[in-house]
């Protein structure tokens, strides 16, 4: 892929930001979401050819537009589904589904702890829907806490 576009929802303090934006290496276009806007200002202080902005990540198809973008080739999220309540995280999901082309891939984490609470489980049957492709990838034990990894292809609108 020559210039892809990169979509981090979620992207905090950079800590995937910092891989994309290596992987990236020039390439393509690296737009970061974040509602916190001390996470946002941090982020494009750091990072040169990252696109931080503070909006929601409901709104990701609109930015792009607004940007001359189509639709992402790649969704990564650090987004905290687990905590959102159930109408928010399907808010969420279809703005994702909506944002990514069809061949794109959309990766998301859980915690290891909470795998088993009802949000994670819903989160777990709500990607199964919209996605054909959902892998469980290894579990980053190095992560405080424990994450796991989900990576998701051919987003079902
Ligand atoms: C687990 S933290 C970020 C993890 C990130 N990888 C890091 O290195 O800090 C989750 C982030 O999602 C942001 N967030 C929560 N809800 C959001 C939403 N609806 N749209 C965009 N960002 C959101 C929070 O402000 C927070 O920075």
């Amino acid at each position: 892929m020559g210039q892809p576009v990169v979509v981090e929802l979620g992207s905090g303090t950079g800590a995937f930001s910092r891989t994309i934006q290596e992987r990236l290496d020039g390439r393509g276009r690296h737009i970061a979401f974040d509602v916190n806007e001390r996470f946002t200002a941090l982020l494009a202080e750091r990072f040169a050819g990252l696109d931080a902005v503070t909006a929601d990540a409901r709104d990701v198809s609109t930015i792009l537009a607004e940007r001359g973008l189509g639709q992402a080739d790649a969704i990564i999220s650090g987004l905290p589904w687990a905590s959102f309540r159930h109408d928010r995280q399907r808010e969420l999901l279809d703005a994702v589904v909506d944002a990514l082309s069809p061949q794109g891939a959309f990766t998301t984490f859980a915690y290891v702890h909470a795998r088993r609470s009802i949000p994670a489980r819903r989160f777990r049957r709500s990607l199964a829907d919209r996605f054909e492709e959902v892998v469980l990838g290894r579990t980053v034990w190095a992560n405080l806490p424990p994450a796991l990894v989900y990576h998701c292809r051919r987003p079902q609108p």
